[in-house]
């Protein structure tokens, strides 16, 4: 009654009230009334169900309310009164299935799906009516007609359970995230070099001997040493039926990966007969692309394949199996005697075309069971399985050749696509690397502008994928997909050119509320406040700016000191320590912190002899004066200036002469990832800037810290006033390494000047 009088008042006095609904992905089409009114939906609320096949839907609705409302609904076919959610099926003829209406009004809640699965969204629409959190026990429903439709078939998200194993528990809430994002494709990687997690009954030492590794690297590869933890696990195939079920019942689709021919260690581990070598092999502890791989040229190889695609076809009703194919190091079959033979009696003029081969053989027999393979667009290479679905990762290139060969694709483009990437500035645990923020997420456009009309219509649709090396636990996986998948979810669904960043970041608020319900982990990182380090006017320190999007006031503070002021404007930074700025929105406290390592050459005037590579530019030659080093190691590749086969060369000018002892010079070593220490480094003195002298050249130099440190360089105590510092490029990299024949990068963060 309260309510009744309040919405006659509300007329009355004339007031129009919208309220906006905070629904992700957000619908196609909604319309609400001019003056706000709800419905209430409470333990009295009855469900009619006027189709057949819909119990999934009215479960999932009353599991949903029963966890975090406390109450479920009585499911009648002769309700009293008007408090009903009736569900129904109504033609619309959406070509992509999925489609559904939902209105609400004085009759209470009307679904209406156009099949099982638009029924399905139009209860997860329903639920994302709900008031979170939930603690009312009358449930306000604004009142509106909603028409809905996804854009993609292929909504998918990705779980890599080989790096790190996940438990049945947690691939079940990650299939419901999917649900509530109203995705339906469920990567399961299952196979690879650090272990294999699906139980082949024909091939048992898979899983008794691949599912394990005796160890596992520490901190960033290479890491810092090896926890020596026997780590595994897998998962029956009695536990599989059970995840492909408890898919199905949420309209989501299992897509198993088998990793073939690359990524194979596990297997080769368990069954050595398997690789080109004979072993004896073992399922790796550290990360990265190994050159023991499945042996193309024994029938054997291929015999055992089948086998296993024999019980995962068995298990996994999907259409689509995916069979891997990246990554695929050519180095053993080069020189295996069989491979080499069945390329010469095939006449294959290389390896790429013996990994072509390979694949168009285990295609061909997965199509004869009636299933299609989806590879990794490696698959291009050596020319296409001719059937085959191309997953595009290495950018959109792979993607785009696909379409044009008239292949189906599915996006999952690094930059945008790899959750495993950091998505703040200031992770505080280790990630892959990369910088993937929620708004680049958002902003993702699956088709290429370079596609014809036709050609995109190849465009199935796009997938995140969570790659599992840093990612040892469920709330760090949680945490690397929130709010992210969130984003996706509405590249996927909503219709080109209607996706608004400005409406979801007014949803992000009620999207944050519901984790906190859900009790998922999640970044904060929307929040997170930008901050740039800027020269100083008068050369005598640096600049700290820090910034928020929010129009909040900010505060700063040095930590170790009780002083703090408000923000007003880039605080000069004198000496060594650690600043921090924070400001609170909504009972929140964001907070950044900045290592700051003062010096005689911080801020000072630098020139570069020749510019950084335009890929990792830093801020020119100032990030090497800034004061900050790259502590966090690749994470931050933006405080780094890399320069690819050439040399650094810096002036910095100390502005009066001064006495020095020590250079410095922080620098990146990452030899797998073709980046090499300088050949030497040679520091010459100047009083004028003009006429240098060489004062000590040293090749003989100890990285400080491991791989990810600093090379120093004594001299006795004299005085200059321009110091220039050489750092020589190491060159073609050496034979027998990573990259070898290639330009080395030389990486470099901080000179610093004792
Ligand atoms: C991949 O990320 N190697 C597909
Ligand atoms: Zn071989």
């Amino acid at each position: 009654m309260k309510q009744l009088l309040f919405s006659i008042a509300l007329i009355l006095s004339g007031v129009v009230q919208s309220q906006s609904l905070n629904i992700i992905p957000e619908p196609v089409s909604v319309k609400q009334p001019r003056i706000a009114a709800s419905y209430y939906l409470n333990a009295g609320t009855q469900i009619v169900a006027l189709g057949s096949g819909l119990e999934n839907s009215i479960n999932y609705l009353n599991d949903y309310l029963n966890r975090f409302y406390h109450f479920k609904l009585k499911v009648t076919n002769s309700p009293t009164g008007n408090n009903v959610i009736r569900i129904n099926f109504e033609r619309m003829d959406n070509p992509i299935a999925g489609a559904y209406r939902l209105s609400v009004d004085d009759k209470g809640v009307y679904i209406a799906g156009d099949n099982l699965e638009g029924v399905f969204y139009g209860i997860q629409t329903l639920i994302q009516l709900l008031p979170v959190p939930g603690v009312a026990y009358r449930l306000p429903v604004s009142y509106c007609e909603i028409t809905d439709y996804p854009r993609f078939s292929y909504r998918g998200m990705h779980l890599d359970c080989s790096r790190h194993f996940f438990s049945i528990d947690f691939i079940k809430q990650y299939i419901d995230f999917l649900a509530v994002h109203k995705m339906n494709k469920f990567h399961w990687h299952l196979t690879d070099d650090q272990g294999w997690r699906i139980e082949i009954k024909k091939y048992p030492k898979l899983t008794q001997v691949g599912g394990w590794r005796d160890g596992t690297i520490i901190g960033r590869y290479p890491g810092t040493g090896n926890d020596s933890i026997h780590y595994g696990g897998f998962y029956t195939q009695d536990q599989v039926k059970e995840i492909v079920k408890y898919a199905a019942d949420r309209y989501i689709n299992v897509i198993p990966e088998i990793e073939m021919p690359g990524h194979a260690m596990a297997a080769l581990t368990a069954y050595p007969f398997l690789g080109c070598t004979k072993g004896p092999y073992s399922v790796q502890q550290t990360w990265g692309v190994f050159d023991d791989v499945f042996c193309a040229g024994n029938d054997s190889t291929y015999n055992f394949l089948q086998d296993v695609l024999d019980e995962v076809m068995a298990l996994f009703p999907s259409k689509y199996i995916h069979i891997g194919g990246d990554e695929c190091p050519k180095t053993r079959w080069k020189k295996c005697p069989v491979c080499q033979k069945r390329m010469n009696n095939l006449k294959l003029k290389d390896e790429h075309a013996l990994q072509s081969y390979f694949v168009q053989r285990i295609e061909k027999y997965v199509n004869s069971k009636g299933r299609s393979i989806i590879g990794w667009d490696e698959i291009l290479e050596g020319g296409l399985a001719p059937n085959a679905t191309v997953m595009s990762w290495r950018g959109e290139q792979g993607g785009i050749d696909a379409a044009r060969q008239n292949h189906d694709v599915i996006m999952t483009p690094g930059d945008w696509c790899y959750f495993d990437h950091s998505q703040s500035q200031n992770e505080d645990s280790v990630t892959i690397g990369g910088y993937t923020p929620l708004e680049k997420v958002y902003n993702y456009e699956p088709i290429p502008d370079s596609l014809t009309t036709e050609q995109a219509t190849h465009i199935l649709g796009a997938q995140a994928n969570l790659w599992t090396e840093y990612i040892g636990n469920e709330s760090k996986a949680e945490y690397m997909i929130f709010p992210r998948m969130s984003a996706l979810s509405e590249v996927l669904w909503c219709p080109k050119g209607s996706r608004s960043w400005e409406n979801f970041e007014r949803k992000l608020i009620t999207q944050f509320k519901r984790y906190d319900l859900w009790k998922v982990n999640y970044s904060k990182a929307y929040f997170d406040l930008k901050t740039s380090v800027l020269p100083s006017k008068n050369f005598d320190g640096v600049l700290w700016k820090i910034d928020n999007k929010f129009n909040k006031k900010m505060y700063m503070k040095f930590m170790g000191s009780d002083s703090i002021w408000g923000y007003a404007g880039p605080q000069l930074i004198q000496k060594s320590g650690v600043a921090m700025g924070y400001f609170t929105i909504d009972n929140r406290t964001v907070e950044v912190t900045q290592v700051f390592h003062v010096n005689k050459a911080t801020g000072k005037k630098i020139t570069l002899t020749a510019d950084p590579s335009p890929s990792y530019p830093g801020d020119g030659g100032f990030t090497l004066v800034n004061g900050i080093w790259n502590e966090k190691g690749m994470a931050r590749s933006s405080e780094l200036l890399g320069f690819l086969g050439k040399d650094c060369e810096a002036v910095i000018d100390l502005e009066r002469p001064q006495y020095i002892s020590t250079v410095t010079v922080h620098l990146l070593k990452d030899m797998n990832s073709w980046i090499w220490p300088p050949k030497y480094i040679e520091v010459s003195t100047s009083t004028d800037g003009v006429t240098f002298t060489p004062v000590k050249k040293s090749d003989e130099f100890k990285l400080i810290n491991g791989s990810n440190g600093a090379i120093k360089i004594n001299f006795s105590l004299f005085t200059t006033r321009y110091v220039k510092v050489f750092m020589k490029n190491p060159g073609k990299i050496p034979q027998g390494n990573p990259g070898a024949g290639y330009e080395s990068w030389l990486f470099t963060d901080e000179i610093e000047i004792n």
